[in-house]
């Protein structure tokens, strides 16, 4: 168990004392509600994205700060290209922006930035950025950031089962299928399963993510939207997991 590795002054800022808690590994959140959050201040949804692009750097540095290991945030689904076209672009546009920020601030964290998701239907110049923010952010070890773009879980699934039962039919390798060559697979292979899942602005499902890597993971859903969780709602959170009992199907005497 790893215990907040921080001074107990940043602890006293928010006011929760986090000196004694026991810290998740890998946070993953589902960033929602920013078109919500702008509407209700009378702005358009791109205003709410923008802010949330914003909170995203903010709340890297809060993980670092932490110690939490693991990072992964839901950007873009497989099913947000259902959304207007102007939606889309400033989506895209903001995504282009941000990559390019997120150069500084991963040497800053320490972080090394991975993106997962079907990027090929980006446009080249997308696929590049993301090419050199996980290049350049390769060798950094203090924070594992996982940003999830044109991702969704069965489209995960689907291209690791082709994958897998192409290099099975080339004889790259040989069976039983296991959970382990499944996750190997999987845009997250690597990575350790979340333990904790942070859905913000009120909705409680899963919107296609992470199917298989949350099999075990505690969840914790609040009303707050994506712009408006900072430093203390995180706290929170984790707060709250700590008062979680893991059993994992087993039992506690
Ligand atoms: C999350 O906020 C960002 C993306 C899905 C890209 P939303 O845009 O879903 O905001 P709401 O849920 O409509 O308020
Ligand atoms: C989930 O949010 C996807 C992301 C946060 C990127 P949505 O707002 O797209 O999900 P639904 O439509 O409410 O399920
Ligand atoms: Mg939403």
């Amino acid at each position: 168990m790893r215990r907040f590795a921080g001074t107990l002054r940043k602890g006293w800022q928010t006011g929760i004392c986090v000196w004694n808690m026991n810290i998740p590994n890998h946070v993953a959140i589902i960033l929602d509600g920013n078109g919500r959050w702008a509407k209700a201040k009378g702005m358009p949804r791109t205003y709410g994205h923008t802010k949330g692009c914003d909170n995203l750097e903010k709340i890297c540095y809060v993980a670092r700060d932490v110690g939490i290991k693991y990072l992964t945030v839901y950007a873009f689904s497989t099913e947000n290209w259902k959304r207007s076209p102007d939606e889309v672009n400033a989506l895209l546009r903001l995504f282009r922006r941000y990559l390019k920020k997120c150069i500084k601030s991963s040497e800053e964290n320490q972080m090394r930035v991975k993106v997962i998701g079907d990027t090929t239907a980006f446009e080249p110049d997308l696929q590049e950025s993301i090419r050199r923010l996980e290049d350049f952010s390769k060798d950094y070890d203090r924070l594992y950031f996982q940003i999830a773009l044109n991702y969704g879980s069965r489209d995960e699934m689907t291209r690791a089962v082709g994958r897998l039962a192409r290099d099975m039919k080339d004889g790259r390798i040989e069976g039983p299928v296991t959970e382990e060559m499944i996750g190997s697979y999987l845009d997250t292979a690597g990575v350790p399963d979340p333990d904790l899942l942070i859905r913000t602005s009120g909705e409680q499902r899963l919107s296609n993510f992470l199917l298989w890597q949350l099999a075990y993971t505690e969840f914790y859903f609040t009303p707050v939207a994506w712009p408006d969780f900072h430093k203390k709602e995180l706290l929170e959170a984790i707060r709250q997991y700590n008062d979680r009992d893991r059993r994992y199907g087993g039992v506690k005497e």
